[in-house]
């Protein structure tokens, strides 16, 4: 089916799409006028994607703008908060992450590899999981929950210190079984509309759909601030909230289901630079 035989068809299903060229009037993203941060990538081998395109590509002009400087960027007044919590003792053991994580530019990198397999734990890691075991086995304090804001400022300053490298995390090995239960998830119609990631993000990317332009659904500016809900957005909350669009049951947020897809998405953006904290609306 080519793109507008299929536009009609879901207009039947009460979606409307509306084919466009994509919204984005600025022409590249340098961010405090003087990173340059590539929106672009070439699809990697086997990618079901003909090139990789930055969500910041699709977004509205005044949008794209936030995120072009770190004063304008509302994600920042939640970073500065993350970095007075890293450096705040909490808990039984008398710790704070600086304890024992010297600097936060220590995890540079990190963010361009999760989620990925914990070989201690048996299972895929994301990085609320590393924070929340360091916060319950290290500093004898509470688990912050996947996407209230503690958490979310948290994960926004980790990965803000691997701004502009490219994602880059791993499918085989012990991810494989992950990374094929996220693809399965990717593709499979779900809900009242019957619809599947695929079918928006990678059958109609760059169409209108209701007044929202299309991407391709990539998860390299997470954890992202949303003008919707002036808050920093957790990967995980994106996905519950494309899932009920469509009017199907969420997966929970931190369960094993959203983690894989959050492993095969990531996947599908390999090569994309990291924009952490993007703005979106
Ligand atoms: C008592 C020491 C200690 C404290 C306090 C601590 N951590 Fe850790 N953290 C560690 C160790 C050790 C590891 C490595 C664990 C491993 O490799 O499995 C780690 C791993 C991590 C990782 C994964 C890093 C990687 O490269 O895999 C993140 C992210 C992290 N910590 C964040 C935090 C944050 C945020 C806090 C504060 C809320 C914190 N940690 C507090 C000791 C600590
Ligand atoms: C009915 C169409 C539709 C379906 C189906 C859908 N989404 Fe979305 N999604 C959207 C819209 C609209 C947006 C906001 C505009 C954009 O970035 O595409 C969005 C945004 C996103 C974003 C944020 C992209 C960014 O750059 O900020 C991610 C990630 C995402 N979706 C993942 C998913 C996943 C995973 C699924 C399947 C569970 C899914 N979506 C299903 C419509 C859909």
């Amino acid at each position: 089916m080519n793109k507008l035989i299929k536009a009609f068809a879901y207009t039947a299903l009460g979606v409307a799409f509306a084919t466009t060229a994509y919204a984005g009037e600025n022409k590249a993203l340098v961010i405090n006028e003087e990173i340059t941060i590539p929106t672009h990538a070439a699809a990697y081998e086997g990618s079901p994607l003909d090139e990789l395109i930055s969500g910041w590509e699709f977004r509205k002009a005044e949008t794209q703008a936030l995120q072009m400087d770190d004063f304008d960027n509302p994600a920042f007044i939640f970073i500065d908060k993350a970095k007075d919590e890293f450096a705040k003792v909490d808990g039984s053991e008398g710790k704070s992450c600086a304890s024992c994580h010297e600097d936060v530019e220590s995890f540079k990198g990190l963010r361009t590899e999760l989620p990925r397999w914990n070989e201690a734990k048996g299972k895929m890691y994301a990085m609320e999981n590393y924070i929340n075991d360091c916060r319950t086995e290290r500093m004898g304090a509470d688990a912050w929950k996947w996407s209230k804001s503690k958490m979310t400022s948290m994960t926004a300053l980790i990965s803000l210190q691997s701004r502009g490298l490219p994602m880059a995390v791993k499918t085989d090995g012990p991810a494989a079984a992950a990374y094929e239960m996220g693809k399965a998830l990717y593709y499979k119609r779900v809900g009242q509309l019957d619809m599947a990631c695929s079918n928006c993000h990678e059958d109609n990317y760059g169409v209108m759909i209701r007044a929202d332009n299309l991407s391709q659904g990539q998860t390299n500016g997470f954890p992202t601030y949303r003008l919707k809900n002036s808050k920093i957005n957790s990967t995980h909350a994106r996905f519950k909230g494309c899932m009920k669009n469509i009017r199907a049951e969420p997966y929970g947020q931190g369960s094993d289901e959203f983690t894989a897809l959050e492993l095969y998405v990531a996947s599908r953006g390999n090569g994309l630079a990291v924009e952490s904290p993007a703005v979106r609306n």
